[in-house]
């Protein structure tokens, strides 16, 4: 049987990673927002597009109403306000809090065993709301963050040593902010630490740069957030979740104990298969790391704290 994808938020990440379901025919589409016309405008050009592209999913779009998201395998939500130039991902807080909570209740009441994929900032303090909105099991409540920051990382390292991105692998962990801990001693090429590859200074500039990533674009664009690579990142995670593929992915996950951390969503390495997150994978850190890790969940804890006055 077909599997059904809802993505909320007909935007920039949330149109993009509709036509990205689509043409890996992962899952039939449905694309939701609350601009009337907008996502049954996008589904229509992308359905146009499929003769070309080769791909049979059906692509559906729907304003205000949750009922066509009816037993949906996947949920991805991209609703949301993004980040101007000069704005912290943080800064969206309150906006999209709001939007957050009112998004989640409407899934969870129309697809009840959904996975949960959240896109929206700040990240990890939204995968916060989702998670305690749902009332969903911890495995089923996923952020995007890591995929997005490693794949940065790993585009960085690839135009450094003018090698393949496909040799590349990247390890970032920590919230998704200017605290995330980019890991240069389990990021490789073609299995080769580059620490080995590269002098410390080189490093430094890359995970400075894969810090500011987001920035950097925001900078660029100034009307908007980066939406390609963030896109991607969300359908690997989905692909890895329709698939079964026990796939071993940086994602912010809400912690039981492990590293330490308790109740607290943070991109740590999970593997993702058809139950959502399977495992959390515990890598043993150096201090610095740690400290490094631990400083990155007080900046998260401060924003759920921040929530707690908002409400
Ligand atoms: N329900 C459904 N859709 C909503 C709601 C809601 N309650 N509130 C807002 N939206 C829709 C908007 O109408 C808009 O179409 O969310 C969409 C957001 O799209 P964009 O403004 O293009 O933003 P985008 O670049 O896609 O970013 C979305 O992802 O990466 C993050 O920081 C980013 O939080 C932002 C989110």
């Amino acid at each position: 049987m077909r599997k059904k994808a809802t993505v909320v938020g007909a935007g920039n990440v949330g149109a993009t990673v509709a036509m990205r379901l689509a043409e890996k025919e992962l899952a039939d589409v449905v694309l939701l927002d609350i601009i009337e016309g907008v996502p049954a405008g996008k589904a229509l050009d992308l359905t146009e597009a499929a003769p070309i592209e080769k791909h049979d999913a059906k692509l559906t779009g729907i304003t205000g109403s949750y009922s066509d998201a009816k037993n949906s395998d996947i949920v991805i939500i991209t609703a949301g306000i993004p980040r101007k130039p000069g704005m912290s991902r943080d800064d969206l807080l309150s906006t999209n809090m709001g939007i957050m909570s009112s998004v989640t209740k409407e899934i969870a009441a129309v697809a009840p065993d959904a996975i949960l994929i959240i896109v929206s900032n700040p990240l990890d303090a939204m995968c916060h709301v989702a998670y305690e909105t749902s009332g969903f099991p911890k495995n089923r409540v996923i952020g995007m963050a890591g995929v997005l920051d490693s794949a940065r990382f790993r585009a960085f390292i690839a135009m450094e040593l003018n090698v393949s991105v496909e040799n590349t692998h990247a390890f970032v962990l920590g919230g998704h902010g200017d605290t995330m801990v980019p890991l240069p001693r389990y990021s490789t090429v073609a299995g080769i630490p580059i620490t080995e590859l590269m002098p410390p200074e080189i490093i430094e500039a890359l995970v400075d740069r894969t810090r500011n990533g987001g920035a950097e674009i925001v900078g660029l664009l100034k009307t908007g957030s980066a939406y390609y690579a963030p896109a991607s990142a969300a359908v690997e995670m989905a692909e890895a979740i329709l698939k079964d593929k026990k796939k071993i992915l940086p994602c912010a996950a809400c912690l039981d104990g492990e590293y330490g951390i308790h109740d607290l969503f943070i991109g740590v390495p999970v593997k993702l298969g058809e139950n959502g997150i399977e495992e959390i994978i515990e890598i043993r850190l150096t201090d610095d790391e740690k400290v490094a890790l631990d400083h990155s969940a007080d900046a998260v804890r401060q924003l759920v704290e921040d929530m707690k006055r908002l409400t």
